[in-house]
């Protein structure tokens, strides 16, 4: 295991011997500085994780020091050490960010403890944090479905990546695909799976901003930037790095991520230090990168590095046979988050998502289930509620090419009474006039109505109120 570095700043040697011997003795890298000046110095070059440090300093003031140290990394575990009379300043020492304090005169060993236990306390805190913000998240990792051969083959490369530590490992698909999920079922399945899985999507951060992300930067690296900042690959020390769209990312920051993936090592904006890192990179994207790299937008030497592994996700279309299963997978899951007891799915509706073509794949699948989950009333799902491009595929199956309106029942088209208009029309003005024509018809007996549309009379009722519609006559209860 690594060393952990500790710095000792005291004014009195004899104090900043006998820790340090104490400290190295259990297995920990000591520095030690007698003012404020040494302590700043070793700060920026020593980088200690932990300062045990002195309220009172012949040339500055601790506290000051414990506000500078902290500005600079917050992670830095302070532990402030102030004489017995001195209770006030460590009382606000406290409240300004120290992790704990240690009245003189002390007990060596004793000190030892509180070392160890605030090394302890940081890395629960890590803990904590990190699980807080993953929960969710990993919720997600092992509801990857599908059993089509393609997805059987994506499988497979998800277990080699996890189970081999595959360095660098490339996603590929249209959009609504499942890359994402696909990086994390990777990470959470290594051995790095208690360690941070960390994304950042290219696309959404100005270039400006892209290198700060990744690489974080020093204090003072730029103006605003008055503390310094850890990037992802630093926070991802251990764990995985998801580099979400990165045919969107700029060249010269292909550059950079090239060096990094050579080298294994980086450096913060306007650091001086190169810094070593062991994360795995997943890299995906939508484009077509050898494409990008032939028209000079990525770089060719980033795409063959990147390009040892790679996991392709066939769009939903060319996999239609993980249709059911993912509608299914749906419906337990917006059970669950609605609180909704839907059973299944009828037969027509699941043809109507058979037979559509999904160009933003199971992203859209699944909005077009939570739709139809929402405004369904009855327990099955129907494709009453998906939308018109979706239902359409049963129309114009039952219809011919006529194309025509709400209902299988070729009738409605045939009569001629309902045709398309060349410019098309509004499928809701249609469901309109014809709610309003089936009431009519059975002088507002909601029932005959429905029964005539082929609908609930929930859903009808639905309808009448959504649309706005006087349900002349009776209501039939
Ligand atoms: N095989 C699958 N099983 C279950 N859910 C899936 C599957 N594939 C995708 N999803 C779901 O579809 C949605 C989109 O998936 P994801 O964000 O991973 O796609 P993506 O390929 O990263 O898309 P984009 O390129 O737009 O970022 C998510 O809600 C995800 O949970
Ligand atoms: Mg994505």
């Amino acid at each position: 295991m690594r060393e952990r570095r500790v710095l000792v700043v005291d004014d009195e040697k004899l104090v900043c011997w006998s820790l340090s011997q104490m400290l190295i003795g259990a297995g920990y890298a000591v520095q030690t500085a007698m003012n404020g000046a040494e302590a700043r110095e070793r700060l920026q070059n020593f980088v200690p994780e932990m300062v045990l440090l002195d309220v009172r300093l012949p040339d500055a003031n601790g506290v000051e020091l414990l506000r500078e140290i902290k500005a600079h990394d917050e992670d830095v575990v302070v532990l402030m050490i102030t004489a017995y009379a001195d209770a006030d300043s460590a009382v606000n020492a406290l409240k300004l960010g120290a992790d704990d304090y240690i009245g003189k005169p002390f007990d060596v060993e004793n000190i030892r403890h509180i070392v160890d236990q605030g090394f302890e306390k940081k890395k629960l805190r890590k803990e904590v944090d990190f699980f807080r913000r993953e929960l969710r998240k990993k919720y997600d990792y092992d509801n990857l479905i599908g059993n089509s051969s393609k997805m059987i083959e994506v499988f497979k490369m998800i277990k080699v990546c996890a189970e081999t530590d595959a360095k660098i490992v490339l996603v590929l698909g249209e959009s609504g695909t499942g890359k994402q999920l696909v990086a994390r079922a990777i990470h959470y399945h290594s051995a790095r799976s208690q360690e941070p899985f960390i994304e950042i999507n290219c696309a959404a951060i100005p270039d400006n901003l892209l290198e700060n992300e990744l690489f974080g930067h020093e204090g003072g690296a730029y103006t605003d930037a008055s503390k310094s900042h850890k990037g992802i690959f630093e926070a991802a020390a251990g764990g995985t790095v998801f580099l979400d769209e990165i045919g969107d990312m700029p060249l010269p920051m292909q550059a950079k991520i090239l060096k990094v993936i050579d080298s294994k090592q980086f450096r913060r904006l306007g650091g001086s230090r190169d810094i070593d890192t062991d994360v795995r990179i997943i890299a995906a994207t939508n484009q077509d990168l050898p494409a990008m790299v032939k028209e000079g937008n990525f770089r060719g030497d980033l795409f063959f590095r990147l390009n040892v592994m790679n996991i392709p996700l066939a769009p939903l279309r060319q996999r239609k046979e993980d249709i059911p299963s993912l509608a299914n997978y749906f419906i337990d899951r917006l059970n669950e988050e609605y609180g909704r007891g839907v059973s299944g799915i009828t037969p027509e509706a699941l043809e109507c998502l058979q037979r559509h073509d999904w160009p933003g794949n199971v992203r859209e699948l699944r909005n077009a289930m939570e739709r139809a989950m929402m405004l369904e009333v009855g327990t099955l799902i129907t494709h009453e509620f998906f939308t018109h491009e979706i239902r359409d595929c049963v129309q114009s199956k039952a219809n011919g090419l006529k194309g025509a309106v709400v209902h299988e029942t070729p009738a409605v088209a045939e009569s001629g009474y309902i045709n398309l208009p060349p410019n098309g029309i509004s499928i809701e003005e249609v469901e309109k006039e014809l709610i309003q024509q089936a009431l009519h018809r059975y002088n507002g007996n909601q029932t005959k109505a429905a029964q005539c549309l082929r609908m609930s009379r929930d859903t009808l009722r639905y309808r009448i109120k959504k649309f706005g519609l006087q349900s002349a006559g009776r209501d039939d209860d």
